[in-house]
Order: structure tokens, then sequence, then C-alpha cells
């Protein structure tokens, strides 16, 4: 019978004997999964944890500085700010392909963990907030074949790469995640916020990804999660975001004719991932956002939103 309980229990030993007095570095990005992590590690090894938060410019709506926010309740992590934004931005100049983009986000975040982890001295662990559905989906061990995508947090890491990898949540599903975060203390800002991909906003830019379309992006997607926040729908759907699409269409805006971006809408009912169906969100609602995106955000002109179920769609578009 598996309890949160007897799982921080047993982790804490395991997790000590792994680590011994050696330092452990971990990708903290303000979501669920990292943040339980970061605040078992913390508990089980105190300040050999060294947690690093890298705003990879991919990130939802002023997320560095709402995450910043949310941690000053814990100034003893000691969390450190990175801005690789325009790292992370340069290197995907041109890359179209959702793999090739996973890849590349996943060697970035390498380099850039390891850049931090050689001002350190004994170093030698990277901790991530990896769940079981990350590594199914990834099928990086034997007896799966079938690879989906490679999460990046699994299957898109380098194979070289001279830290090893802390994943306690490896075997959990994100509603236990939730039990163990909540037993730990974390607020329910943190224990209910929704999923958000590793490779964040590039795989939710379908094409090419450049700081403009993250700018858009970010805009509409806020636009989206603030309403449903105000209207009591945010916890009542498992994950919701927009998503920008690589083409233009014709509109009007006044007496003249637009020719703008497209975003889309996707909002879907799960419980750990692996399939999903849409949300059957009020139409007054999505009316509502559609005209707040269409009025505020220039440079859309026009949005829908995605009715298609996993399968056959996974809940990314990419
Ligand atoms: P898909 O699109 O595969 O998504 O149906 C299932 C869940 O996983 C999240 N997701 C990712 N998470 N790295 C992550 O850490 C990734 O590369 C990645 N791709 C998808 C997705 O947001 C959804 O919650």
């Amino acid at each position: 019978n598996w309890t949160p309980n007897a799982f921080i229990n047993e982790n804490i030993e395991k997790i000590r004997k792994q680590v011994g007095n050696q330092k452990v570095l971990l990708g903290l990005s303000g979501g669920v999964d990292s943040s339980v992590t970061a605040v078992l590690l913390y508990k089980t090894i105190g300040n050999q944890l060294l947690p690093i938060f890298v705003d990879t410019g991919l990130m939802r709506y002023k997320e560095a500085e709402r995450v910043k926010q949310t941690f000053s309740a814990y100034p003893d992590l000691n969390i450190r700010y990175v801005d690789a934004s325009k790292t992370f931005i340069s290197k995907l100049k041109g890359i179209t392909d959702p793999e090739t983009k996973r890849k590349i986000i996943g060697n970035t975040f390498i380099e850039v963990f390891e850049k931090i982890a050689g001002e350190y001295e004994e170093v030698h662990f990277l901790a991530q907030g990896t769940l079981y559905p990350d590594v199914i989906e990834s099928a990086t061990f034997t007896g799966m074949t079938a690879k989906i995508k490679s999460h990046h947090n699994v299957g898109g890491l380098p194979e070289k790469m001279n830290l090893a990898l802390i994943e306690p949540l490896r075997e959990l599903f994100k509603d236990e995640v939730r039990e163990v975060g909540t037993l730990l203390g974390l607020p329910e800002s943190i224990i209910q916020r929704h999923p958000f991909p590793g490779p964040g906003l590039a795989v939710r830019i379908i094409g090419e990804v450049n700081a403009e379309k993250v700018r858009l992006l970010q805009l509409a997607d806020e636009i989206f999660i603030s309403e449903l926040q105000k209207n009591g729908l945010y916890n009542t759907t498992w994950q919701a975001f927009a998503v920008l699409l690589p083409i233009r269409t014709v509109g009007v805006m006044g007496d003249e004719r637009s020719y703008d971006q497209v975003c889309a809408l996707r909002a879907v009912d799960s419980i750990d991932g692996m399939t999903a169906n849409f949300t059957q969100l009020p139409m007054w609602f999505l009316q509502k956002v559609a005209n707040r995106i269409c009025n505020e955000v220039k440079g859309i002109s026009r949005v829908v939103y995605d009715i298609s179920s996993k399968p056959p769609a996974t809940i990314e578009w990419e």
C-alpha cells in the first residue's frame, strides 16, 4: 500500500546513502515535480542541495518573477537564478522539428548545469523531478519499443554527461507527487499548478521559435490561464495552455484587412497525462478568452479550440 509518508521516509534513506556528503545540483522550474523534489532533497541533505532556476526564455508569462516570489517563503533553499534565455533562443534559430527542439533544449540545459557544477567543488549529481509517465513515454528502458516523445527530463538528455541523475519521483504519478508535496507542506499554488513541459513554449510554438513569438504566446496564454483562475475553472481542468500556429489568416480590424497569426487553446482532463479528453469548457468562457486575446494581443486575430483527445492527439502539439 503506497502512502506519501512511507515514500518520504524510504527515499530519505536511499538518497542519503547515494549522495553521502556530496553536493547535488537541482533544476528547479517552479512546477510541482521539481518543487517537490527540491523540498524532499532539502529535508534530506540540507544545503548540500544547490537548486538552480534556469530561465530558458521559453517559460510562461513573468515566470521567473513568480517563482522568486513563491520561493521567497523558502530562503534557506538558497536558490540561484540564472538567465540563459539568450542562449536557448539563439540555439533554436532555424529549427522546426519537434524532436530536434527537445534535443537542443536538453543539451543546453546540461551545458548550463555542467558549467555551474564546475564552479563548485564535488558536484557529481543532478536531481530532476522526472515522473513515471515521463519515463514510459520516453521509453528509455528495455522492453519498451515505441518512443512517443523524448521528454527532455529523460530521453532528451545527452548520453555523455558528467553528472549522475537523481530522480526520486521516477516511480510516481502526478497525483502521488501532489500528495507527497502536500505532506511536505508546499503551498496550494504550487501543488495545484498545471503540468508544464521541460522544453516549455518551444513545443507550443509550432515551427521556428523566436523571442517575438514567445512574447505573443506568453500574452495569449496568460489571458487564458488568468481567466480560468478568475472563473473557478483552473482546478477543474488537468492542464490548459495556448499554442501559437505558424500560419496567418485574414481578418478585419476596423475598416482594414488584417493578416495575422492564429492561436489554439488546449485544455484536457486527465489523471496521469497518458490519456486525456479535451475539457468541455463553457462556450461563453471560450468566447470571452478568444475576444480578449484578439483584442489585447496584437498579431493574433483568430483563436481556435482543440477538441481532440489523446490518443490519437498528444496533449502538447509537438
Ligand atoms: P504529451 O504531449 O506527450 O504530454 O501527451 C503528456 C504530458 O507530458 C508533458 N510533456 C513534457 N514534459 N518534457 C516534460 O517534462 C517534455 O518534453 C514533455 N512533453 C510533454 C505534457 O505537458 C503533458 O502534461
